[in-house]
């Protein structure tokens, strides 16, 4: 079949997406980058808040425009991801043109269930919200990387959350944590490499518990994993993400020190500057844990930069609680961020606490945390005009001549008179401007 995938949410979504192409690539189908040139139509889904649920819903809409227009004996729709896992029946209900339903841990089956559905036409609906990760992974580690890759890769070590933080749906729509083997992972970063990438990202809801067995059975940790990748041939940038707090431990911040292809950056969600909503959204560490966890990272490496996530308006924030936030911001000061507003999902603790925040609250106050979080990643990249940063060029800049980047610190790098240098190239940059998210430079 001709098959269009769109992805939303974090980069675990892309991931996925991009080993459902693998698998149907492989297999013979055709990648369409339009939807109006598809007959198999199947969205990767994102529920982490109410907005994103809503992209799935605007696009549905179009989705069965294009089906009733088809003249096509088969035409497929496919709703997969965390919105399918986490309201399976409800979609079914409001959008009964929907062909399939994969949850997270059930994609890898779209093969197979894209067959039963052309051959049997009476087929209702298929439904499949297994929380197994393994079992993903397993088809997945059979898929050769048939796709086109950047220099630059997802590469999924961990699935799966058992922090239950109570504002958070991933624990219902990801399921229990689970580690890859050592043995996957390395042999899937190898064969990223020898396919052109230079730097990975490793992946994990929480990735600093990573726990995963070496081929004698011994634990690793992601400080060990980090090593191992790190003697990779070819392999020139390492990364890995989300961190949570809690489980950051000095073997991390030494690796950040001794190995050179891992980069001085980190996101480390803090979500709260105050105790009391830290303690309600069962986050497991307290205000005065984060500093330490950020010292003890900037006293290894002390260049490194931080970026965050935070959420206003969770229930019972008072003024108080939130200027705790702004004071932690400014303490720690960010070289970037994601804020949001609270959102409640189905079937989370928060949802059902009392004090829930008015949306004009909650406008209020993340206005006022970005203004301070804008500030700090624009004063942030003032701080590097005429100084230099190593970028990799990772695509075509807006204008002839320019390709764009990431510097070490991840900021995004626009190198002008880029005449020469190719995609893939890490090239040692003198910053000559810095505006609102971006650095420009030239080549030295
Ligand atoms: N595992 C990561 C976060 C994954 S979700 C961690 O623990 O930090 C990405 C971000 O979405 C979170 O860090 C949080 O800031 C935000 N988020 C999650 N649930 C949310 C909700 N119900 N409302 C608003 N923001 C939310
Ligand atoms: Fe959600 Fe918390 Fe798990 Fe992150 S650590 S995915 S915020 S439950
Ligand atoms: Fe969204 Fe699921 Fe990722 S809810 S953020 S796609 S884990």
């Amino acid at each position: 079949m001709r098959f269009y995938i769109k992805s939303y949410g974090c980069q675990m979504n892309i991931y996925d997406s991009q080993r459902i192409e693998d698998i149907l690539m492989s297999l013979g189908h055709k990648k369409e980058t339009e939807a109006e040139n598809a007959n198999l139509l199947i969205f990767n889904t994102c529920s982490i808040r109410e907005k994103a649920d809503d992209k799935l819903f605007s696009d549905l809409g179009r989705a069965k425009i294009l089906k009733d227009k088809s003249a096509e004996d088969d035409f497929i729709i496919v709703v997969a991801g965390c919105v399918a896992q986490a309201r399976p029946q409800d979609l079914l209900a409001r959008y009964p043109y929907i062909d399939m339903i994969l949850g997270p841990q059930d994609i890898q089956n779209i093969s197979d269930k894209i067959n039963d559905l052309v051959e049997n036409k009476d087929l209702d609906a298929l439904v499949l919200t297994n929380l197994n990760a393994s079992d993903k992974f397993e088809k997945f580690n059979k898929s050769d990387p048939v796709s086109e890759r950047s220099v630059s890769e997802y590469l999924t070590i961990q699935e799966g959350c058992d922090n239950f933080c109570t504002y958070c749906i991933v624990p219902h729509t990801r399921g229990r944590e689970f580690s890859r083997s050592v043995r996957e992972i390395i042999s899937e970063a190898k064969s990223l490499v020898s396919s052109g990438v230079k730097e990975i990202t490793l992946l994990g809801q929480n990735v600093n518990s990573y726990n995963g067995l070496d081929e004698s059975g011994k634990n690793f940790r992601l400080s060990h994993l980090l090593w191992e990748l790190s003697s990779i041939d070819g392999l020139k940038r390492l990364r890995y993400m989300t961190s949570n707090p809690k489980d950051v431990d000095e073997d991390i911040a030494k690796a950040h020190r001794d190995i050179d292809i891992l980069m001085p950056f980190l996101h480390l969600p803090v979500q709260s500057g105050s105790d009391e909503i830290l303690r309600k959204m069962n986050r497991k560490y307290s205000r005065e844990r984060y500093f330490e966890v950020i010292d003890m990272l900037r006293s290894y490496r002390p260049d490194m930069a931080f970026s965050s996530d935070f959420i206003v308006g969770f229930p019972g924030e008072t003024d108080a609680d939130f200027e705790y936030t702004l004071d932690l911001v400014k303490k720690v000061k960010f070289s970037q961020a994601y804020s949001f507003k609270y959102s409640p999902r189905i079937n989370t603790p928060a949802s059902k606490m009392k004090n829930q925040i008015s949306e004009d609250i909650k406008t209020e106050r993340l206005r006022r945390l970005q203004d301070i979080l804008n500030q700090q990643q624009s004063d942030f990249n003032k701080s590097f005009v005429g100084k230099n940063v190593e970028v990799l060029l990772t695509k075509s800049g807006r204008h002839s001549g320019q390709l764009v980047g990431k510097s070490e610190y991840y900021q995004a790098v626009t190198v002008d008179n880029a005449n020469g240098l190719s995609i893939g190239d890490i090239v040692k940059v003198s910053v000559i401007d810095a505006v609102s998210h971006s650095l420009i430079g030239e080549q030295i």
